[in-house]
């Protein structure tokens, strides 16, 4: 609160000193050299595309588990979209299908710019490393929605760690700053990428295009040019100097949910939970945005979410596939997706925030122990 009372107290509500102190804030949290931070998760997607290059000629590859704003970030570029099946166990993108999707493009398609979207949903990262080997195979770019796993990581054989949002194995990621996420600026997203001209063409779209950065300018402060065609996609220093706030507690509150999914875990480590659900894997590096879930009986799943919601408690169902949309439903037939189909019709969100009060958790895990029984 007094952080953003500053801000509406001090000369810059906007375009101020606050988004660039974010922006650092959030190269040092996240391992990273530049962030770039801008109106929303759904900008930040556009922005990274369209630095890339991205335009009616172009392909975005994407998982058919997602939020419509991976694939829509293509298409307000006019670029193609692709989608590729997911893992039945987590909903992240299967490599397999990826792989198909990668061949099928350069065999069918002429195009300028592919560029694939993994998303590491849930909070668990997408196999960043081996996606960027295929990239490579079929000159493809990568640019990772990391709305769901700042802070999120995997860890290899020999004890390294490829962080989500890092840019290690990617062009760039984004995440999101909606209220929901792990960093909240009530609106807001960012571009985070170790490359110095993406970072600055970012930059240059999320206003205008416009640039100061020209010979003309030193002599002539007030000058500007607009080089290209961009947006309006800036972010206030209201929400930035939320940000800052909300980073210093991005650690304790990963922690939080660590512990929430770990005490889930231990519950429903009981028969009358295991012989009827599927819970996520413990991992180290999860980042725990959601809590999913899966009912072996896929028929339970929509039965639980009634009964739960009678008991005062709100599950969701993250996500309906892509192709089941009406705006991309002509375009392709469910059975190509086994994997988006058998995560879709069993999965459920059950209550996961660092808020969630123990009382609460237990209420939920006695709740669906009833259900169950
Ligand atoms: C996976 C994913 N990508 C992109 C977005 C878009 O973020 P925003 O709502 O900040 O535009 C979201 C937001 O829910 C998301 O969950």
């Amino acid at each position: 609160m007094e952080a953003v009372s500053n801000v509406l107290k001090s000369p810059w509500l906007t375009q101020g000193p606050k988004v660039p102190e974010f922006e650092d804030h959030l190269c040092e949290f996240l391992r990273v050299k530049h962030a770039v931070a801008c109106s929303s998760g759904t900008a930040a997607l556009q922005l990274a595309y369209a630095s890339l290059g991205v335009n009616s000629d172009s392909i975005g590859v994407v998982p058919s588990v997602t939020f419509a704003a991976t694939a829509n970030a293509f298409r307000y570029l006019d670029a193609k979209v692709m989608l590729c099946d997911v893992n039945e166990d987590d909903g992240i993108i299967n490599l397999a299908s990826l792989e198909e999707q990668l061949i099928s493009a350069r065999k069918n398609h002429n195009f300028n710019i592919g560029v694939i979207c993994p998303v590491s949903l849930a909070g668990k990262s997408a196999p960043l490393k081996e996606i960027y080997e295929l990239a490579k195979i079929y000159d493809f770019h990568v640019i990772e929605d990391a709305s769901h796993s700042p802070g999120a990581y995997l860890g290899d054989n020999d004890g390294h760690r490829t962080y989500s949002c890092s840019s290690e194995w990617t062009d760039a990621s984004t995440v999101s700053f909606h209220p929901v996420k792990h960093i909240c600026c009530g609106e807001g997203g960012a571009i985070l990428t170790n490359s110095p001209d993406l970072a600055r063409k970012a930059e240059r779209l999320r206003s205008h295009g416009i640039t100061r950065d020209t010979s003309q300018s030193k002599d002539r402060p007030w000058y500007y040019e607009q080089v290209e065609l961009g947006w309006n996609f800036r972010i206030t220093d209201i929400q930035a100097a939320l940000g800052i706030e909300q980073l210093k507690r991005l650690g304790s509150s990963i922690q939080k949910r660590h512990s929430i999914a770990q005490k889930y875990d231990i519950a429903f480590a009981e028969p009358k939970f295991r012989s009827k659900i599927d819970c996520p894997l413990i991992l180290d590096g999860h980042a725990w945005h959601l809590y999913v879930i899966r009912f072996r009986d896929s028929t339970l799943r929509d039965q639980a979410y009634h009964y739960l919601k009678a008991r005062g408690i709100i599950t969701q169902v993250h996500y309906i596939p892509l192709y089941r949309h009406p705006y991309h439903a002509g375009n392709y037939l469910a059975d190509d997706f086994p994997g988006a189909e058998a995560y879709f019709s069993s999965c459920l969100s059950i209550p996961m925030s660092p808020s969630l009060l123990p009382a609460e958790q237990e209420e939920v895990i006695n709740a669906l122990g009833d259900f169950l029984s």
